[in-house]
């Protein structure tokens, strides 16, 4: 129990469980003061924070890629019954342990990829996947699994966007010779990224906002809110005309 803990204990641990990419407030201690992205990600969420309901009793809520638990957290305090995170990383997983149980708040975290979901065997009424999509070689299998599997009722979704904002109408269908749709800014599109990106090597895919909108469409997702450029609160519908999801062997290449 780390309810006992003095600031200067909790300063400790913070420092021992760094680097961290949440900053949060451990009863006054700043986990990640000097973020590059400033106060993040609360000054993202004070953006959209009011698309999603100020009371979630009764509600199960699962965060993939959750890291030090940010979004769990502010997930727990607006009343849900159950919050589920997932991450690959164990040394997030150790903040997000940390942190909730500091805050006194009831949450679960486990070790599970976004391609492993299916194993959960559970939906979710709020499914949380932000900022996980671009740092997945198979971003869209990671879709289709959540539409499958875990989610019921609501995505709340965001990505990296890079290039134009410019959104296209997407015919169903163009002829072989037409190819000018593709030079457009508007037309769906994910740059790859071989190497490194802001130096980190796990970013595999920069999309446009089209492309983003387009693949949530896909895997089954209806934009219900756009309430900050980089995030969507969507609805789970029926997907037209998918195609069945592969199972992915267990340990597979991620
Ligand atoms: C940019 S951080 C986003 C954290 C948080 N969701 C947010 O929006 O602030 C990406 C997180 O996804 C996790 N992650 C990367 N690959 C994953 C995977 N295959 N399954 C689950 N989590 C993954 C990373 O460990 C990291 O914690």
């Amino acid at each position: 129990m780390t309810g006992v803990l003095s600031r200067e204990e909790i300063r400790r641990r913070v420092d021992a469980l760094g680097p961290w990419f949440h900053n949060l407030d451990l009863r006054g201690v700043s986990t990640a003061p000097s973020h590059f992205l400033g106060d993040y990600p609360r000054v993202k969420w004070r953006r959209f924070a009011g698309v999603i309901p100020d009371n979630l009793q009764d509600k199960t809520v699962l965060d993939i890629g959750c890291n030090a638990g940010f979004y769990a957290m502010e997930m727990k305090r607006r009343g849900a019954d159950r919050v589920l995170g997932l991450d690959t990383d164990d040394e997030y997983l150790a903040q997000a342990r940390f942190a909730a149980d500091v805050s006194g708040l009831k949450i679960e975290f486990r070790k599970m990829s976004a391609y492993d979901v299916g194993q959960l065997g559970e939906k979710f009424d709020l499914v949380i996947f932000m900022g996980v999509l671009y740092h997945l070689r198979h971003p869209l299998l990671a879709l289709d699994l959540i539409h499958e599997h875990v989610a019921r009722d609501l995505l709340l979704f965001q990505s990296m966007l890079r290039g134009s904002n410019q959104v296209d109408t997407v015919e169903c269908d163009y002829d072989f010779w037409t190819t000018s749709q593709f030079d457009s800014p508007g037309y769906p599109k994910m740059h790859f990224i071989e190497h490194k990106y802001a130096d980190d090597p796990t970013n595999w895919w920069a999309p446009n906002r089209a492309c983003v909108e387009a693949m949530l469409r896909s895997a089954g997702f209806a934009v219900a809110a756009h309430p900050e450029e980089e995030v969507y609160l969507c609805r789970k519908v029926a997907r037209s005309g998918a195609a069945a999801i592969p199972a992915i062997p267990r340990g597979a290449a991620r």
